[in-house]
C-alpha cells in the first residue's frame, strides 16, 4: 500500500517536497494528494515547478471557504479519496485546514497518521493554525518535532514519548538543498528591484483580516518606505485591504503577484531585513542569517529567535527596531543554527516512515 502525503497550502509544498523526494529514494510506493486549498498557479503549481515535486496523483479541487465549509470540504474529499485508493499510511504537513482534516479523516477510517512539523504551540487560541496543531498532535500515531521545545510540548500534553521523534526540519533541506538556485541579483534585474530594500509579506487573519487594522499597517510600511524601499509580495488574503488602503500609492513601495519559491527566496536573500506574519519564513531567515522582524505578539517558532535572526515586533515598535537593524546594531544570528536544521531531515523521516509502515 501507498504513502499518501496531504498537501494542500503554499508551506505544506515546501515541507513535503524533501520527504517525497527521500521515500522515493527509498523505493517506496506514494501518492501525492493535493487537497487544492490553494489553487492559483503562484499559490501551487509554481512551487511544484520549483521544487521538482512530482505532479499530484490527484487534486480535490476543494478551494475556499469559510472554516467550517472548507474543512468540511476537505473531509468529505479526503474520505473519498481515502476509501477509493486506501492508504497504508497518511502523511499531514504543518498546521492549515488540509492537515487537521486529513488527520481527522484517516484516524476515523483506521489509517496510521504522521505528522511532520508537530508540537508547534504557539499558545494562542486565537490563531486558527494553533487549534489545527493541537487537534493534528492529538490524532497523529508519529510526531515529527523540528525542535527540542516542540518535543517537550507534545511530552507536556501527554503524548507518549515512543511516537515523538524530532528530526529537524524539512523546510530547511528545501532552502540547503536549492541554496545555489537563489540567485538576488539576477532577480533584481528581472524584477527591476532597488539595489536596497525591505521585503514584507503579511497575510494572518490577525493583522490582514480587519481592514483598520490593514490601514495601519499599511501606514506604518509607509513611514518604512520613507527610509528605504518595501517590496512585497502580496498573499490573496490580504490584497483587496491593502489596495483599498492604497499601499501601493508610495512611490517606494514595490507590491508584487505572490512569488514562486526560488523566486521568494532570491527576494529575502537580497533583503536588508525582512517584515513578516509568516512561519516559514521565521524559519528560512534564520538559516540565511537575514533580520526578520516579525510583526506578531507570539511565535510558534522560538528557536528563531533564540538561534536565529528572528524579533517580534508591534506596529508600535516596528519602524525603530527596523531603524536600528539597518544601521547594523542588530540583525547578526544570536545563536547556533537549531539543532538538526542540516538538509537531512527528509531522510530522518523517510527512515522512520519505511520502518514503521513495513
Ligand atoms: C492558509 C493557512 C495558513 C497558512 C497560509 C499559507 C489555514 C486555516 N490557513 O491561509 O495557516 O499560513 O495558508 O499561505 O489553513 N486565495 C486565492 N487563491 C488561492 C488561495 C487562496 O485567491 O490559491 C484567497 C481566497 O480568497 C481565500 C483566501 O485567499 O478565501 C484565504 O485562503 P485560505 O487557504 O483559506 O487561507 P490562507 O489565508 O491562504
Ligand atoms: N513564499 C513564497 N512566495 C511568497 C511568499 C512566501 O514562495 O510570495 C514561501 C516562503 O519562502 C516559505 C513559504 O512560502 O517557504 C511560507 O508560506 P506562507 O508564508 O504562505 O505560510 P506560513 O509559513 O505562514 O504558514
Amino acid at each position: 500500500t501507498a504513502i499518501a502525503h496531504v498537501v494542500g497550502a503554499r508551506p505544506n509544498f515546501v515541507k513535503a517536497a524533501p520527504v517525497v523526494s527521500a521515500l522515493r529514494g527509498r523505493g517506496a510506493h506514494q501518492r501525492v494528494v493535493h487537497t487544492g486549498q490553494h489553487y492559483d498557479d503562484r499559490m501551487s503549481a509554481v512551487f511544484f515547478r520549483d521544487l521538482g515535486l512530482p505532479t499530484p496523483d490527484v487534486d480535490l479541487g476543494v478551494g475556499s471557504g469559510s472554516h467550517a465549509s472548507q474543512t468540511a470540504a476537505l473531509m468529505v474529499g479526503l474520505e473519498r479519496e481515502f476509501v477509493e485508493n486506501p492508504p497504508g499510511a497518511v502523511v499531514v504537513y504543518g498546521d492549515v485546514n488540509s492537515t487537521v482534516a486529513a488527520a481527522l479523516v484517516a484516524a476515523k477510517l483506521g489509517i496510521p497518521v504522521a505528522h511532520v512539523e508537530a508540537g508547534l504551540r504557539s499558545f494562542d487560541d486565537t490563531m486558527p493554525e494553533e487549534i489545527n496543531r493541537k487537534v493534528t498532535d492529538r490524532l497523529s500515531d508519529l510526531c515529527f518535532a523540528t525542535s527540542p521545545e516542540a518535543v517537550g510540548h507534545l511530552a507536556g500534553e501527554g503524548i507518549d514519548p515512543s511516537r515523538v521523534h524530532l528530526v529537524g526540519n524539512p523546510m530547511i533541506d528545501t532552502l540547503l538543498g536549492n541554496l545555489d538556485r537563489f540567485d538576488a541579483d539576477a532577480l533584481r534585474a528581472r524584477l527591476d528591484l532597488p539595489e536596497r530594500y525591505v521585503a514584507a509579506t503579511l497575510h494572518r487573519p490577525a493583522n490582514v483580516d480587519d481592514p483598520d487594522s490593514v490601514a495601519r499597517l499599511t501606514g506604518r510600511l509607509h513611514e518604512i518606505a520613507d527610509i528605504v524601499d518595501v517590496v512585497m509580495p502580496v498573499h490573496p488574503r490580504g490584497k483587496a485591504s491593502f489596495d483599498r488602503a492604497g499601499l501601493g500609492d508610495h512611490p517606494r513601495v514595490r507590491l508584487l503577484e505572490p512569488l514562486g519559491y526560488l523566486d521568494f527566496v532570491a527576494l529575502t536573500r537580497g533583503a536588508e531585513a525582512v517584515v513578516t506574519d509568516s512561519g516559514g519564513v521565521q524559519e528560512e531567515t534564520t538559516i540565511l542569517g537575514v533580520p526578520c522582524l516579525t510583526l506578531r505578539p507570539n511565535t510558534e517558532r522560538p528557536i528563531t529567535i533564540t538561534h536565529g535572526t528572528n524579533r517580534l515586533v508591534t506596529e508600535a515598535d516596528l519602524l525603530a527596531t527596523l531603524d536600528k537593524v539597518l544601521d547594523g546594531h542588530v540583525g547578526e544570528r544570536l545563536g547556533d543554527t537549531p539543532p538538526l536544521w542540516d538538509g537531512r531531515s527528509g531522510e530522518r523521516i523517510a527512515s522512520v516512515l519505511t520502518q514503521w509502515s513495513r
